[in-house]
């Protein structure tokens, strides 16, 4: 199979994902031999441009090193560029004639990476099915968010794209899952024999997932506006990081049977409600540097007087034997002090304390980015001649233990996936519209009653009413433990 030519088809390639997402990533793959020998990349867009044109757009995020320079020339001579409107049938039949070019003999395996807006997405789809299939080899395409913008229109999406493709076909891309640490969780769970017992309602009082990100929408507030904060990262990013979390072992580690277990846990928790959530946005801060001085409605394209959430904090329950009464708190903002994303599965207080409630409960902590880390906190003997204790940690952060290995992009892994045909990283129809019987309710409500969101000031950790909740949701916050920093 991988000695046949891959003709690799980005659709959508003058625009942003293409330029800035998609583009490196198929160099890093084609630089690091990553990729079948004979592969042969196509962009698709309105634009008219030449290859040299579309290299421009893209140089500025390929992040050349100087040896490697000869290399790239390679990369830029199997691209080619072909302009076309995204109705015209005609227009693909043309696609197609240039495909059928390097097509070998008709063995050829062709992939279709959709950067599109959504508007059309529809004719995109419903040409490529019906003009450039491969013939003899297999066709897979890949699709980003947003699937849809709840439970209804999501469906009317799936079912287009089942009636056009099968579900082998189709490569439904959440990038969290192309994450180290995210590919971890199933290791550590099922691989130690420390955790897997532990992990349940008896041990475990609460869990945190956590995404923050210190920046804004920085003028993508257009597309923001129109989808929040529950949108964007929790309904999918958290969401998924949530059922790798919660989900039971599966049978193997086949993409169906995990994939089986994510949708079980899903299908234990109930749509959320207004009361089990905490909405925010940004306003700017006066003493803020640069974009730190606006908020989110001073943005240009966001529409005025938007309330659409930036910031949002979720209490979540899972109705099975594992997990009754065990909070699982997601919560995700723009704007707030840091970036950081992570998991916290934090233990019960020890029973029948000997300590004068000094012991602090321990907590497990995997942290996906940055600087991926999992460690635990743990109390010890304060050392030396008292007999005091204190908080500490085990501690395997990356940079320390495993210093010098290149953990590749999210997008690297998932695109090399696709060519290899493993679906283990991607979202299933199934599992998608679990995610949004979930959510749905919830939105329709915040839209239907204008709900207004808490402000919250830019570079802040978000509104307190946050805090509350979390504490109220039995995730204890001590304020007294300091990580350690020394060995980086
Ligand atoms: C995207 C969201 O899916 O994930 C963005 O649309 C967000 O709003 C991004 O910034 C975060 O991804 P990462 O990999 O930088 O954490």
């Amino acid at each position: 199979d991988s000695q046949n030519p891959h003709l690799f088809t980005v659709m959508g390639a003058s625009g942003d994902l293409a330029k800035k997402k998609i583009y490196p990533t198929l160099w890093w793959l084609y630089r690091d031999g990553l990729l079948p020998p004979n592969t042969t990349f196509f962009g698709y867009a309105r634009t008219k441009m030449t290859v040299n044109e579309l290299r421009e757009r893209c140089d500025p995020h390929m992040k050349v090193k100087n040896e490697e320079k000869e290399r790239y020339e390679l990369f830029w001579k199997i691209n080619y560029y072909v302009a076309g409107s995204y109705t015209e049938r005609r227009d693909f039949e043309l696609l197609n004639k240039e495909l059928s070019n390097f097509d070998n003999l008709s063995r050829a395996n062709r992939l279709f990476y959709l950067a599109l807006p959504p508007s059309v997405f529809d004719t995109v789809t419903v040409h490529i099915r019906n003009t450039c299939m491969a013939n003899k080899g297999w066709t897979r395409v890949i699709v980003e968010k947003p699937f849809g913008k709840d439970s209804a229109s999501s469906k009317v999406l799936s079912d287009h794209l089942s009636s056009l493709f099968a579900e082998d076909q189709l490569y439904r891309i959440d990038h969290y899952l192309g994450k180290e640490m995210v590919q971890n969780l199933m290791t550590i769970r099922f691989g130690n024999q420390l955790f897997n017992p532990t992990w349940n309602r008896q041990n475990i009082a609460s869990i945190m997932i956590t995404f923050k990100e210190p920046f804004g929408t920085q003028g993508r507030g257009g597309y923001f506006d129109e989808f929040g904060i529950i949108r964007d990262v929790m309904q999918n990013h958290l969401l998924q990081i949530l059922s790798l979390v919660a989900m039971e072992k599966p049978a193997s580690v086949h993409p169906d049977d995990i994939r089986n277990e994510k949708v079980k846990v899903l299908k234990c928790i109930q749509p959320i409600t207004l009361n089990d959530v905490v909405l925010g946005q940004y306003i700017g801060n006066p003493e803020g540097e640069g974009d730190e001085k606006f908020g989110y409605l001073d943005d240009k394209t966001v529409p005025e007087g938007s309330n659409t959430p930036t910031f949002a904090m979720a209490v979540m329950r899972i109705n099975n034997e594992r997990w009754d009464g065990v909070n699982f708190i997601l919560k995700c903002g723009k704007a707030l002090n840091e970036r950081k994303a992570e998991v916290r599965i934090q233990y019960h207080d020890v029973a029948g304390d000997i300590f004068g409630g000094k012991t602090k409960r321990n907590e497990l902590v995997i942290r996906v980015q940055p600087g991926e880390a999992l460690y635990i906190k743990m109390m010890t003997k304060t050392p030396g001649i008292t007999f005091d204790m204190e908080e500490t940690e085990l501690d395997l952060t990356y940079q320390h233990r495993y210093q010098g290995v290149v953990l590749p992009d999210a997008y690297e892994r998932l695109i090399l996936d696709v060519f290899c045909g493993s679906q283990m990283h991607f979202v299933r129809s199934d599992e998608l519209s679990e995610a949004w019987r979930i959510f749905t309710p919830l939105l329709h409500t915040i839209e239907r009653e204008k709900i207004e969101p808490i402000k919250y000031v830019y570079g802040s950790r978000g509104p307190i009413e946050a805090d509350n909740k979390s504490d109220a949701a039995n995730f204890k916050f001590y304020g007294s433990y300091k990580w350690h920093k020394s060995h980086f």
